[in-house]
């Protein structure tokens, strides 16, 4: 019999049925019980769903796509007149040193993203995430066969550099960066940037860098890591980026989003990835990505409206001492119940059974699971810090979000 395996080689890919849910998807269903159960709709503050949508342009756009035929395959990087719409965009907004054969356009950036871990995943290779994480960056590197490894946070949940500096040993590494963060509201500044970028490089590590939030960093500037980099040697660069048309525009159920590659080299490991998993990104949706392009006034209303809400809906919750320091960037707060004596689970769960308001509860954003030395998945164990925090999402309508604050608190002064 011919065998397709090399002898003695171990899977290094957990069981999918033994990676963990993601806790957002949960809460969802947790939601859907209150509501069946009450008959009225829950006030939803556990998920990233903005009030705006994009402008009526990209709508028309799309329906042009379909009324003209515009609906075959495309390249499995996409349609190279969107690739260079968005290399205009990476240059002169992001600072990147990049060309359309850089690009790849996705369904989605969480598709980006699961594209760009297998990408970068090789035997033994272990990716650095933050101690608490969007549950997907986890989920994902499971399924890539990527062993997680968490670094700590510093008092502003900022990557805490000194920390990943300790991290010992000669493994393949990706350092994954996330700001603006979700859930945190954490950013980080170039000089942080700039911190981990050194670090990176003087040990060997690929990074990637999520930033679906570019277009929410309310009290300075984003910095986009990839643009510190435009003075390397494009061999050199180590650097992948991951972006999305779904939080700038409003564009959630669309599934837009875009990844780059630091050289050709590691776009060869991107394109294949594409060609197995999606064949090509939906046409008219990138025909609809080129019509949001041409219109950016939006971004800046959007956030404005984002950052209007923090301002004045968010801002209560410093007094009731669920939350310390309004996030300085993207669309999540995060609360600490642990003074009102509740655990996180509890908290959310009482709050939306006596108050209707739904909140993510925040162990799922720091799960701890066990990889053995085959890559199965043994246990999965929650960070025992994280088992106080609740993620409240204020992208949606600030009169809803004021409500729900409201109620939070009134739950609160009952603890
Ligand atoms: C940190 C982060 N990255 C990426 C995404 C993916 O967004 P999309 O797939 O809609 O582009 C999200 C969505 O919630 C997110 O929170």
């Amino acid at each position: 019999m011919i065998s397709t395996q090399a002898p003695g080689a171990a899977s290094a890919r957990p069981t999918v049925a033994d990676i963990p849910p993601s806790c957002v998807h949960e809460v969802f269903r947790a939601v859907t019980e209150y509501e069946a159960t009450h008959g009225v709709p829950a006030l939803g503050l556990h998920v990233g769903e903005p009030a705006f949508r994009p402008p009526a342009a990209v709508a028309d756009a799309v329906l042009a796509a379909v009324r003209d035929g515009r609906t075959g395959y495309t390249t499995a990087e996409g349609l190279l007149e969107l690739r260079s719409a968005l290399v205009r965009k990476l240059t002169t907004r992001n600072g990147h040193d990049t060309d359309a054969d850089l690009v790849f356009v996705t369904p989605g950036s969480t598709q980006g993203l699961l594209t760009l871990m297998h990408a970068v995943a090789a035997p033994d290779a272990e990716i650095l995430l933050p101690s608490v994480h969007w549950p997907i960056h986890l989920q994902q590197s499971l399924l890539t066969g990527l062993r997680p490894v968490f670094y700590p946070l510093d008092d502003r949940l900022r990557p805490d550099v000194d920390a990943l500096a300790r991290i010992g040993g000669d493994r393949p590494r990706t350092l994954l960066v996330n700001s603006p963060n979700n859930p945190s509201g954490a950013v980080c500044d170039e000089r942080h940037l700039l911190a981990l970028l050194d670090l990176a490089h003087s040990r060997g590590w690929t990074v990637i860098s999520d930033e679906a939030y570019e277009d929410f960093a309310f009290d300075e500037d984003h910095t986009s890591l990839a643009c510190l980099e435009r003075n390397v040697s494009p061999d050199e660069r180590r650097v992948f980026s991951a972006f999305s048309f779904s939080k700038g525009y409003g564009m959630t159920g669309w599934r837009l989003g875009y990844v780059t590659a630091p050289n050709e080299r590691h776009a060869a490991a991107v394109r294949t990835v594409q060609e197995a998993s999606i064949m090509c990104p939906p046409e008219p949706v990138q025909l609809a990505g080129i019509a949001a392009l041409g219109e950016p006034e939006c971004l800046a209303a959007n956030k404005a409206m984002v950052r209007h809400t923090r301002d004045t809906a968010v801002r209560p919750l410093l007094d009731t001492g669920l939350l310390t320091r309004l996030p300085a960037g993207g669309w999540y707060a995060l609360l600490d119940c642990r003074a009102t004596g509740l655990d996180a689970d509890t908290f959310a769960a009482r709050l939306l059974a006596e108050q209707g308001v739904a909140l993510a509860a925040g162990p799922g954003f720091a799960l701890r699971p066990l990889v053995d030395a085959a890559g199965q998945v043994r246990t999965v164990d929650d960070e025992p810090e994280a088992r106080g925090l609740l993620r409240l999402a204020f992208c949606g309508e600030t009169e809803t979000v004021r409500e729900g604050v409201r109620r939070i608190a009134l739950f609160a002064a009952t603890l």
